[in-house]
């Protein structure tokens, strides 16, 4: 099948950049191969671990399920992009503070993810273990558990990781 390319253009991490991309190209792809981000990490390339977890138009999007060119346009914050130079992002402190981590491999997800997370209980958003769908989402441990399920840990990091998401949403 002949390769077919199209002109698309992003706005990463605040920089707008203009690419020339194979339409078959996932966002994951071009952010890791392309544009030299490999913070976004490729764990099943399947839509099954949220390793590559990215923030896509402010919302919570796994990079290796989404075509680069079906999202012309788009705004994409990355782990790379959310310190503010020198100044970590409060997820981010939480997750140091609290030891969220062993290996890492998963980290940049799951940050993407629980800042996504405080965006959506921010916004009123309920999900499936929400009691009262009417009332603001209180973020404990339950809630954060089902909104962070998506985000996989094979080191099995999750009791801190819950910790540093609870701590970051206060
Ligand atoms: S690499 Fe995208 S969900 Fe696993
Ligand atoms: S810290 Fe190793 S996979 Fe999560």
């Amino acid at each position: 099948m002949p390769t077919v390319r199209a002109d698309i253009t992003l706005t990463v991490n605040g920089s707008l950049r203009r690419l020339t991309v194979d339409t078959r190209t996932s966002l994951l792809d071009l952010l890791r191969e392309d544009l030299g981000l490999t913070g976004a990490k490729k764990g099943c390339d399947h839509g099954q671990c949220g390793a590559c977890t990215v923030l896509l138009d402010g919302r919570r999007a796994n990079a290796c399920l989404a075509l680069a060119v079906a999202n012309d346009g788009a705004d994409v914050v990355t782990v790379e992009g959310l310190a503010d130079g020198e100044r970590l992002s409060p997820v981010q402190e939480a997750f140091l503070e609290k030891d969220a981590y062993q290996c890492g491999y998963c980290t940049p997800g799951q940050l993407c993810s629980a800042t996504g997370v405080l965006r959506e209980a921010a916004h009123g958003w309920p999900s499936a273990a929400t009691g009262d769908v009417a009332a603001e989402p209180e973020l404990d441990d339950d809630e954060i558990r089902e909104r962070m399920s998506g985000n996989l840990c094979r080191c099995g990091a999750y009791v801190n990781i819950v910790a540093a998401v609870r701590e970051a949403a206060r």
